[in-house]
């Protein structure tokens, strides 16, 4: 097995590549439906709160137990363990985190492939001159298309898969140093666009000035879960880049630059979406279709419309895409650890995400009625419950094995701090992360 792997080139290639990771579907479209559902302004400001209290912290402890492990994770935490004198069954983790990136990946690829549809509808000009109802009945319409939204699915995963297949870190680095900046510069010129607009007004109060009665049990814990989801943290995925953190570098730093980055991002998408809501007398609650019947009506009022629009929705799923090979990267990186070739791997993974998402595709069709659990339906419950509960579940353990398992010496080295930053992460993680994590996560179980 190999124990030291290929490296990121440099601290900023480290750096995009957690933004990578964490800027995607989480920040553009799943931040402003989950915001829409749970009362905008109270959900933001405790969902920010949580990624200061609890993403950064535990991404850090995440991080770092990669990097000192330098293997896949399942690997990384039982060479660990062993040296801390802990139980080996501190791997099953990694495995649990594999299976968490496994059932997020399954409706993230079919939710990627909307946006290879909008793609394809904006290069052609079938938003032009679209009224709201219009683009809106256009969606619909295309998420009861069990053919279109299969064949979306596959695609997507494909693209994914492709790259994974080769190994992430060469072709990641370049896509990211690219994409990044791009998406940010559209959403700014998106946000600037929106405040011309007569819902702009309405959408900052919405988002920024928080009615307590709208603050309840539920929003916290989807404030939680959503801000693991969007930084990525979790699920072992960034464990298995942080394997391949260059030596010198300093991790609360780049952890601090990438939750910046990646709140800004939801924030610009957040203004953007919600001045068309309301500015076309839309509803915000009016779920996963959001983004996708808001932004073409935004951009469809652009000189350009259609050009921007089209800029738009590669770059989303370029974004996407760099989250979607993080997805994928731990369950590749686990069964290489148990032994098989990286392609086979691959493989296994494709075709077992592609069967599992068909089960997404099909459920606002076929499968609409299929309504297993809590009378939701497949995608709703795949969308819901492995980001609100098991990303914190796992970022619990994540935390508690960095900060109460790993011998200080391996965590001081890691974490690349120095001592006194050592000393103020442990009590962030051990006396607020954890405990805030438990009783959210208990709050929201019972
Ligand atoms: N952070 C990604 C997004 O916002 C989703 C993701 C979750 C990626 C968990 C990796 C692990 O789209």
């Amino acid at each position: 097995m190999s124990e030291t792997l290929e490296r990121w080139g440099s601290k900023r290639a480290f750096i995009l590549a957690v933004t990578g990771a964490a800027v995607g579907l989480g920040n553009i479209w799943r931040f402003p439906y989950v915001a829409g559902e749970n009362g905008g302004a109270a959900f933001l400001l405790i969902y920010v709160a949580f990624v200061l209290l609890l993403g950064i912290p535990v991404m850090m402890a995440e991080i770092l137990i990669g990097r000192a492990g330098r293997r896949g994770p399942m690997q990384a935490l039982g060479a660990l363990a062993a040296e801390a004198g802990a139980t080996p069954h501190w791997r099953w983790l990694g495995l649990f985190g594999a299976l968490t990136v496994f059932c997020i990946l399954s409706f993230y690829s079919v939710v990627s492939g909307w946006s290879i549809e909008f793609l394809v509808a904006s290069v052609n000009g079938s938003f032009n001159g679209a009224s709201a109802a219009e683009i809106g009945a256009g969606f619909e319409a295309f998420l009861a298309n069990p053919g279109l939204q299969i064949f979306n699915h596959s695609l997507f995963l494909f693209m994914t898969m492709t790259v994974v297949a080769a190994g992430v870190a060469k072709g990641l680095e370049r896509l990211n140093n690219l994409l990044m900046p791009l998406l940010y510069g559209l959403l700014l010129l998106l946000a600037g666009y929106a405040s011309t607009t007569d819902g702009f007004g309405t959408a900052l109060a919405w988002l920024f000035l928080p009615s307590f009665e709208a603050l309840t049990p539920s929003v916290v814990v989807h404030a939680m879960g959503h801000a693991f989801f969007t930084l990525a943290v979790g699920a072992c995925a960034l464990m298995a880049y942080g394997a391949y953190m260059p030596e010198e570098q300093s991790l609360p730093r780049a952890a601090v630059a990438v939750a910046v980055l990646d709140i800004s991002v939801a924030l610009l998408a957040g203004i953007a979406i919600f001045s068309v809501v309301f500015a076309q007398g839309m509803d915000p609650a009016d779920g996963p279709g959001l983004m996708f019947v808001t932004l073409p009506i935004a951009f469809s009022e652009l000189p350009w419309g259609s050009v921007w629009l089209s800029v738009f929705f590669l770059l989303l799923l370029l974004a996407t895409w760099t989250s979607a090979i993080n997805l994928a990267e731990p369950m590749v990186a686990t069964l290489q650890g148990l032994g098989l070739r990286r392609s086979i791997s691959t493989a296994i993974v494709a075709l077992s995400v592609w069967l599992i998402g068909l089960l997404s595709a099909l459920s606002f069709s076929t499968l609409a009625e299929f309504r297993p659990l809590l009378g939701r339906n497949i995608f709703e419950l795949v969308s819901s419950i492995p980001p609100d509960i098991f990303l914190p579940l796992g970022g619990l353990m994540i935390a508690i094995f960095a900060a109460w398992v790993m011998p200080r010496e391996r965590v001081v080295s890691a974490l690349g701090a120095g001592e006194n930053g050592y000393i103020m992460w442990r009590i962030i993680i051990r006396w607020v992360s954890i405990p805030l994590t438990f009783v959210v996560l208990l709050a929201g179980l019972l």
